[in-house]
């Protein structure tokens, strides 16, 4: 693949995780791989595949040429980078993350075609083994909640966007106001953590979802983020009365 540096072999060994946090995620999301898709199914009753069309429709900036390169990060059973590649048919995809069992997982949902335009690659956000520059848009669906140093994370993500490339964001943040906080706390705490253990078997991931969503920051405050990586935020949407958000940012076309 073009401009890529150095790429590990495929799920040989576990990728090196930054601290015990990374190293603790990495084998918690090893250990659902299998049932991670269903879990998501019905937590979300089926709502998660409507959010991920709508972030991935807009995430190549203004500008991009004829044959976009899109790296999906944290990219999990591939879900997103099904839905960007079947939505973008010239974009080369590069999907990564730090727990190989997921990606293997998601090759499995992968056609011929699919495999000749996705290219799986195990990696942790922190140390990403792209070329600066290589992306016109970087893709994060769910993963940003989980990663051990997201400043340093975010600088790599701007290093490996080309200016004026685009960073789409599709999470979950502490919710702002009392009402959601309520009402999102209390689905977070009962319902989630039983359909997470039916589906995959395993109740700690179910109960880590709801602790790290309370812990994580408000959307402005990851707007505040942003701007210190020197990322431009472009957008913030809500998705079902805030359940989720769109978060977009570009990295600026010259340098500060
Ligand atoms: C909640 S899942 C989201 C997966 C997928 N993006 C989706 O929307 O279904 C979070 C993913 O982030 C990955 N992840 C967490 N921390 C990571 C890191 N430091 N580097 C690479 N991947 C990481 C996990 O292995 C997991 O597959």
């Amino acid at each position: 693949m073009n401009g890529r540096t150095s790429p590990r072999p495929a799920a040989a060994e576990p990728v090196p995780t930054v601290d015990e946090h990374g190293a603790r995620v990495q084998r918690m999301f090893s250990s659902i791989a299998h049932g991670y898709d269903r879990a998501n199914r019905w937590m979300s009753l089926g709502t998660d595949r409507a959010w991920r069309r709508r972030a991935v429709a807009g995430l190549l900036p203004p500008g991009t040429g004829p044959a976009p390169k899109v790296l999906d990060l944290c990219a999990g059973t591939l879900d997103s980078t099904l839905e960007i590649a079947r939505s973008h048919p010239q974009a080369t995809v590069v999907a990564g993350d730090f727990s190989a069992r997921m990606l293997d997982e998601g090759r499995k949902k992968l056609s011929p075609d699919d495999l000749r335009r996705i290219e799986t690659v195990p990696m942790d956000a922190h140390a990403i083994p792209l070329d600066d520059g290589w992306a016109d848009a970087v893709f994060c669906a769910f993963g940003v909640r989980n990663l051990s140093d997201l400043p340093r994370a975010l600088s790599e993500i701007r290093r490996v966007l080309r200016p004026g490339g685009m960073l789409t964001i599709l999470e979950f943040f502490r919710p702002e106001s009392w009402i959601s906080r309520t009402v999102h706390g209390l689905y977070n705490r009962t319902i989630l953590p039983l359909l997470g253990w039916a589906a995959t078997g395993k109740l700690d991931p179910y109960l880590y979802l709801p602790r790290s969503i309370g812990a994580f920051s408000r959307v402005d405050e990851m707007l505040d983020l942003l701007r210190a990586a020197d990322l431009e935020p472009a957008e913030r949407t809500p998705l079902s009365l805030e359940v989720a958000w769109i978060v977009r940012a570009r990295r600026p076309e010259v340098d500060a």
